[in-house]
This record gives structure tokens, sequence and C-alpha cells, in this order.
């Protein structure tokens, strides 16, 4: 250390904003808790400072994890500012850090809400030309320009169904739908609203429902919403029933409210949903999310290997053309594995990691691809039937 006094210059330097980072980070929580958002936004806009100086000072992964902290904190210290000057209403009590389902709960209803968004674009999803289209003009627009929207006469907000096979990136796409649009993000999983809150999911449900409609705008997501909205039937549980009833009521009128309220529904099993659900127009629009072609999956694949170092044996094109019938997450699964093979091999010999063809190939032997023709026909009955 001696001999790099510089070096230790910096890194005390390095400690010492690190520490007034973590000091000011408390301090923002401790004013949030407290409801004193002038206090707060001010500790989050120092937050947001130190990380800058703190990226200016560091490189690669650590500069740019920096530079993320320094752009959630930034949005932090707004939706703060916001909140101060009473534009949009009460909001998320969460500091940033979380990411999408992993907000602390803060009662009525905003357990759900996502606070942070998450950071997930439209740029990292390969394909789905269409459905970015369809969100671009339903959802995206008229939610960025509602006055716009108004006076054309369309009324921004209502309801869209993402349906496709599972791993098609419907999950994703709802998180990029949250980043791009400034309202506040509502995020619940049909599966794990069942499973956390079976016989009291209708009340967290409307709890849910009536949060986003006390914001000016919202946007809701439900996850898995087949499990959340099934079918109701004779055999099927009353508390099933009670929910899909429920949310038939909380949902009913919010196209004529004032407050713009999107409802985002997905799923990979649309004929389970209840047939009120689709009746009453909840989902005007149903999106049929296909699995990747081509050109999708030569992205994806892309999009997995960032920056990986690839053996020029490695043909890029012919693994994407081999790979009809994988679905988007069967695609990231084969990168992975391939990149697993060749870390056990630099591991083995003590090398540079470099991907070869032959990892994908043994990725492929032991990667099976989820997309049959029997997976997809019920999706093209469902269209039939149904559009
Ligand atoms: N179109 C796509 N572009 C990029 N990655 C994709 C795409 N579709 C799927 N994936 C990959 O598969 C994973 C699972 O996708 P997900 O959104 O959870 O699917 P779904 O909700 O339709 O079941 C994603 O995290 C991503 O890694
Ligand atoms: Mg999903």
């Amino acid at each position: 250390m001696e001999r790099c006094p510089k070096r230790a210059g910096w890194r005390g330097e390095m400690q010492s904003i690190s520490g007034r980072k973590r000091e000011r980070e408390a301090a923002c929580q401790a004013a949030v808790k407290a409801k004193d958002f002038t206090a707060a936004a001010k500790a989050a806009a120092d937050v947001a400072d130190c990380a800058e100086i703190l990226a200016s000072r560091t490189t690669g992964v650590v500069a740019e994890a920096y530079a993320k902290e320094v752009e959630s904190w930034r949005s932090f210290a707004r939706k703060l500012e916001a909140l101060k000057s009473g534009v949009a209403g009460h909001f998320a009590h969460n500091t940033p850090g979380g990411g999408l389902g992993t907000n602390r709960p803060t009662g009525d209803g905003d357990e759900w809400l996502v606070a942070d968004k998450p950071d997930i674009t439209f740029d990292d999803i390969a394909g789905m030309e269409e459905a970015k289209r369809i969100i671009d003009e339903m959802v995206l627009y008229p939610m960025k320009s509602p006055e716009k929207a108004r006076a054309l006469g369309l009324n921004p907000g209502g309801g869209v169904l993402l349906f496709g096979p599972p791993g098609t990136g419907k999950t994703m796409l709802g998180k990029a739908i949250a980043d791009a649009l400034d309202a506040p993000f509502y995020y619940a999983s049909g599966a794990d609203l069942r499973s956390k809150w079976y016989g009291e999911s209708e009340q967290r449900l409307s709890r849910l429902m009536n949060a986003a409609k006390s914001q000016p705008v919202a946007v809701v997501f439900l996850d898995e919403v087949e499990s959340l909205l099934p079918r109701r039937t004779e055999g099927s549980h009353a508390a099933d029933n009670r929910v899909v009833t429920q949310f038939l009521s909380d949902i009913g009128g919010f196209k004529d409210s004032r407050n713009l309220l999107l409802v985002l529904g997905a799923t990979n099993k649309p004929w389970d949903i209840d047939e009120a659900v689709f009746r009453t127009g909840r989902f005007d629009e149903k999106v049929y999310i296909a699995p990747p072609d081509f050109p999708a999956r030569r992205k994806i694949l892309e999009l997995n290997l960032g920056n990986v170092s690839l053996e020029e044996d490695v043909d890029l094109d012919s693994l994407a053309r081999n790979m009809e019938g994988a679905s988007g997450s069967d695609v990231s699964a084969v990168v992975s594995a391939a990149k697993r093979s060749a870390l056990a091999r630099a591991i083995r010999e003590d090398a540079v990691p470099v991907v070869t063809a032959e990892d994908f190939s043994e990725a492929r032997r032991r990667i099976p691809l989820s997309i049959t023709e029997n997976i997809l026909a019920p999706y093209m009955r469902f269209m039939e039937e149904r559009f």
C-alpha cells in the first residue's frame, strides 16, 4: 500500500463516498417511513449524486451498476417530488433496489406496486413485431399522450390479454411495458396470489384494483391470469367463483372513469379463463404471442451471448435455423448450457473461456424443444373460436 499512495487515496475516497451514500439511503428510507417526502426526495437525490461520483470513478460492470443506481434513485427522487406536490397521489413507499414483484408490502393493495421499474426494454425482446406494434398503438401512445388520444375520441387504457405458449416472452413484454411507461405499475401473478392468499385472494385482488383505480394513471399486469380468473363451473370452488365475480365488478366501469387504467393480462392457457371476462369486453384486445421465428431465434441467441467469446466454428445462423420448435426460453436455456460447458472446460484446462460449436451441440442434445404441434393446436383453436 505504501508504494501506491495514489491508489490508497483513491480507495479511501471511494469508501467515504460509499459511506455517505449508505447514510443517505438510510435517511431516505427513514423519511419515507415518516412520510416526510421533502426530506426523502432530497436524500434520494443525494444518493443519486453519490452513485454518480462512484460511477465516474469506476469502470466496467461496477460503473454500469452505479450508473443504473443513479437512474433509479433519480427516478425515485422525481416520484417523491411528485408526491410532495400531490401529483401522483400515494406512491410506493419503497426505496430503489427491489425488482418486479420483490417490493415490500405496504398495505392497501400497494403490496403489488412496483416502484422500481424492471430494467427490461423492448430492445431486449426479439421478434414479436406485430405484438410490439399493437402494444405501441393500443397502450403506449395513448398512455403517453392521453390528451391527444382523447382529442381523437380514443379512450386510453382498457384491457389487453397476451396469450401464447409458455416461454415466449409474455412476462418479459409486460416488464418492458412497465419500463416504457411513466406510470405506477402493479404486478400480481395469479399463481402467487392464489398460493399465498388462498381464500383471501378476492379481497387481495379487489384491494389491488382499487389501489390502482385511486391513481390518476396506472397499469395493472396480471400474470398467469388463468389461475386468477378460472372458468366458473358447478364443480369449481366457491372461492374461485367469488374471485371472478369480484374482479368483474371491480373492473367494470373502469373505462368510463376519469382515471386511466390499463389492465394487461398474460396467460399460457387462455381457454381456462372464465368466459365472462371475455364476453364483457374486459380484455378488448387479445394478442397472440407466437414462438420465435428464425430471425427472432437468431436475435435471442445474440442477446443471450452478449460479448461472450465464440470459437470460429460456431455458426449462429444454422444454429437458429435448426431450432424450429424452440420457445424463447428454450433458446436462452441452450445458450446457458453451452456457456456452462465452456466454463467447465476453461477451468479444467486453465484457459480463457470460449464457447465452441461442440458446446452448442451438447446443449442441444440435452435440452428438448418445447413447442410441438400438440402444444400449438389449442391456441389455433382458441383463436378460431374466439376471434
Ligand atoms: N422474444 C424473446 N426475446 C428474448 N428473450 C426471450 C423471448 N422470449 C422468451 N425469452 C427468454 O425466455 C425467458 C422466459 O420468458 P417469459 O417472458 O417468462 O415467457 P412467458 O411469460 O411467455 O412464459 C425470458 O426471460 C427470456 O430469457
Ligand atoms: Mg410468464
